[in-house]
């Protein structure tokens, strides 16, 4: 079997910059509930004509590229995850495909929200290792802020989240770099929980014609629900089982462990992880202080900055893990 590399990654965000501040003329909150709870200062929202979540995959994309120094028409396949696609149907690993003028190649689309990057990793993982890929291009990309409820309704979830996108290319390891790479990834779900943080509507169970037609101010299916308490309890039990399973998996001890890039869902939760795991501040990253809660996007952006910090860097060991809704939780070990 082979091993796969990360070759490159790079991540684009939206120009406009939205802090706290703004939201609070919109709706009843304030900056120091926002910051105190979640740890955010401000988030990135899209130009809905121009940032869609595939144009934002495909900037992350160039430059994940440029960094690995390679062209996009090495590319053999495209994994693409998210819950904000620009079209309800085609996913928009398609839209990748023609933007960057690649042959015919597979695309993938991947839908498992805030857990959707490790798992399109671990999809891209396996077609490396079995032979069958050389070259994947993995991107995470979500445009949330044109359909939240930025009203006071809306405020305890419109809050968290922002828009951006991170992409990374994995290759086959070549001679002498058998020791580097994707050392496992590890996936899990439990759709007990799947209404506990979900977008109900529109779906083959309720239809947009029917949503119109009973219209009403009680009708919200169509902005994202989340049970706030519920998940926060479950991600961190679950964030901690499946950064700890990787590493039992690989018999190494989490001591050893450079950095770990957690999916920025809560920078209170990311702070519970490192103090329950005994991790030092140089140990962990984070940058939902800027961004918010990106979902799919959140871990590729992170790791991108963590990439130009220097904080990532040949021979490193790097744990990615992340939790929500589906319930889906899932890590990834990197020897980088
Ligand atoms: O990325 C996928 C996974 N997602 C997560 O892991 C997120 C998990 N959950 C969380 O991060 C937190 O539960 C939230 C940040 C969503 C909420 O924080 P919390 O500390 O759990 O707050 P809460 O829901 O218990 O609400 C506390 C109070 C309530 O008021 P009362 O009932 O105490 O009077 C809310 O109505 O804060 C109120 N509240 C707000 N106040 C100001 C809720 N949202 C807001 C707001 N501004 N935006």
């Amino acid at each position: 079997m082979y091993r796969s590399i990360v070759r490159g990654v790079g991540h684009y965000v939206p120009k406009r910059v939205v802090r706290n501040s703004e939201l609070e003329a919109l709706m009843d909150t304030s900056d120091t509930w926002i910051r105190e709870r979640t740890g955010i200062e401000e988030r990135r929202f899209s130009d809905l004509a121009t940032e869609t979540t595939s144009a934002m995959g495909v900037q992350a994309t160039r430059l994940a590229l440029e960094r690995a120094r390679m062209e996009a028409s090495e590319i053999d396949l495209i994994v693409f995850a998210t819950l904000s696609p620009d079209y309800y149907f085609p996913g928009p690993g398609v839209q990748v495909q023609q933007a960057l003028g690649l042959p015919e190649i597979g695309a993938i689309d991947i839908r498992n929200q805030c857990s959707g990057f490790v798992y399109a990793l671990s999809v891209a993982d396996q077609f490396i290792k079995t032979g069958m890929y050389r070259t994947v291009l993995v991107i995470g990309s979500e445009l949330h802020s044109g359909g939240l409820d930025l009203t006071d309704r809306g405020r305890a979830v419109s809050v968290i989240f922002g828009d951006g996108a991170g992409a990374v290319i994995v290759q086959r390891a070549g001679e002498g770099e058998a020791d580097r790479g994707i050392l496992s990834t590890h996936l899990h779900s439990q759709g007990e929980h799947a209404e506990e943080l979900a977008l109900l509507e529109p779906s083959t169970r309720h239809w947009v014609h029917k949503i119109v037609a009973e219209q009403s101010a009680e009708n919200t299916g169509y902005y994202p629900y989340m049970n706030g308490n519920f998940v926060f309890k479950h991600a961190v039990t679950r964030f901690i089982e499946v950064i700890e399973e990787a590493f039992t998996y690989n018999n190494l001890d989490v001591s050893q462990l450079d950095l770990l890039v957690p999916h920025q869902a809560n920078l209170r939760i990311s702070q519970f992880i490192q103090q329950s795991m005994g991790l030092g501040d140089h140990q962990v990253f984070n940058n939902i202080q800027k961004y918010g809660n990106t979902t799919a996007a959140s871990i590729p952006i992170a790791l991108s900055e963590a990439w130009e910090q220097g904080r990532v860097k040949p021979g490193q060991l790097v744990c990615l893990a992340a939790f929500g809704s589906g319930f889906t939780w899932a890590s990834a070990l990197i020897r980088w």
